[in-house]
């Protein structure tokens, strides 16, 4: 998609060499501060046929039980008939930095015998929480933009050994423009190291020919070697084959490992020559969930919301939003006009209310100087009277005078000797 902001020519940027520490080499820690006190949010959707492990798989990923152990079915229930969608959410913690993960799963997937639209209720999903992004974003007040969008599909490929089945190319055909698909083999226990090998091409070359996009780590030109190795690894191995459990098993040498044990071994969950779990999870959560909800946001929502707003009438040319459809560009406007009228009353009304308690404290100050000279002159005319009063007694019982009241009194004339 070609870019809207101008490019600027390469001779306009003018190298300065600073003359002291300014102090921007903090921004990224700034960031980093910032981006902990927040908290993360990643929504990972697991997809796959019931029974191939995927609860086992999102414990053993996030190292938390998610999923209560499950009790067994009885041998007469009926398995649910409609593709049932659950989402499991969990705040999880890691060296002070927060992370609200959701798992959305989809149990029963594939299960039935007529699977033509078992894709249909989980398109669904994604893109109602497109429109639930969308509907926050074009709120009045944004600052809580809470991202349900689902930011990573694994889907589970059952170890058959063969090629994909017809109802996995359906589903990754259905959902590659809306979701980051991480394809897994599951319990790849159950395959030879060749098997695995052979099966992995086999899937790479179904998706090849389908033109199904799955998720690659990005590489950036500037990057160190090591970064860029990484990233080659971690590609190598998709379909990723992993191996889950939550369980702590003995190995024969004595240490205690996740993994499954078998009369002739046991299969290391954390071990890199046994399964493809520890690049998954590297891949998942230590290297790439950043830049997996970037391309959910940058890429995938920006077109699902492109597509969404041309439905509705608008399109964009190089800048400016032109019509096609005048009764979706006069709704839109109506709605533009009434958030901003909501928002001028929002204002007036703060103006108002910060008047009105300006009033009311400079009457209340007003009101205690008042109160204040009033109680300072009838303390002043209290007095006065009970001068007045002492004064009145002595006379009357003809006492003379303190000296100081007699000469007050001589002087005005009051006494005769
Ligand atoms: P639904 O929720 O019913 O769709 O099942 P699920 O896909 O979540 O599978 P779950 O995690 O419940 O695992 C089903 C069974 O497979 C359990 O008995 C697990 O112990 C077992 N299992 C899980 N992961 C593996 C694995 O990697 N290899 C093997 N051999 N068995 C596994």
């Amino acid at each position: 998609q070609p870019s809207l902001v101008p490019q600027q020519p390469a001779s306009n940027i003018i190298r300065k060499k600073l003359m002291g520490y300014v102090g921007f080499a903090n921004l990224p820690n700034q960031v980093h501060r910032k981006s902990v006190r927040k908290g993360f949010q990643f929504t990972a959707m697991v997809v796959g046929e019931s029974g191939l492990g995927k609860s086992t798989l999102v414990n053993t990923l996030f190292n938390t039980t998610l999923y209560p152990p499950k009790e067994p079915l009885p041998p007469s229930a009926e398995r649910p008939k409609t593709v049932a969608i659950e989402s499991i959410g969990a705040d999880i913690e890691e060296n002070g930095v927060r992370l609200h993960l959701t798992v959305v799963d989809t149990p029963g997937f594939g299960d039935f015998v007529n699977n033509d639209d078992s894709w249909k209720p989980i398109v669904e999903n994604i893109e109602s929480r497109f429109d639930s992004y969308l509907e926050q974003e074009n709120r009045v007040n944004r600052t809580k933009v809470l991202d349900n969008r689902v930011h990573a599909c694994l889907y589970f490929i059952q170890p058959t050994g063969h090629s994909l089945k017809q109802i996995d190319i359906e589903f990754m055909r259905r959902l590659h423009t809306k979701v980051n698909l991480i394809p897994i083999i599951a319990k790849a226990d159950t395959l030879t190291d060749e098997e695995v090998a052979d099966f992995k091409q086999r899937i790479l070359a179904d998706i090849a020919h389908h033109n199904i996009h799955i998720f690659q780590a990005p590489t950036y030109d500037n990057e160190d070697e090591e970064t860029l190795a990484e990233a080659e690894e971690i590609a190598s191995k998709i379909p990723f084959a992993v191996v889950g459990s939550d369980r702590i098993v003995d190995t024969p040498d004595g240490r205690q490992v996740r993994g499954r044990a078998y009369p002739w071994g046991v299969v290391e969950v954390d071990n890199e020559d046994h399964c493809d779990f520890v690049k998954l999870r590297q891949m998942l959560v230590r290297t790439y969930m950043e830049e997996l909800r970037e391309y959910t946001n940058d890429v995938l929502y920006e077109n699902w919301r492109t597509e969404k707003l041309l439905s509705m009438g608008v399109a964009q040319d190089s800048s400016v939003f032109k019509e096609i459809n005048p009764a979706a560009r006069l709704q839109e406007e109506r709605i533009l006009h009434e958030a901003k009228l909501a928002k001028m009353e929002a204002e007036m009304k703060m103006v108002f209310q910060q008047k009105v308690q300006e009033k009311e404290s400079k009457l209340k100050q007003s009101e205690e100087e008042l109160y204040a000279r009033h109680k300072e002159m009838k303390d002043a005319l209290e007095k006065q009277r009970s001068e007045l009063e002492d004064k009145k007694r002595r006379i009357e019982t003809g006492r003379p005078l303190t000296p100081e009241k007699a000469s007050t009194g001589r002087k005005k004339g009051f006494l005769r000797t």
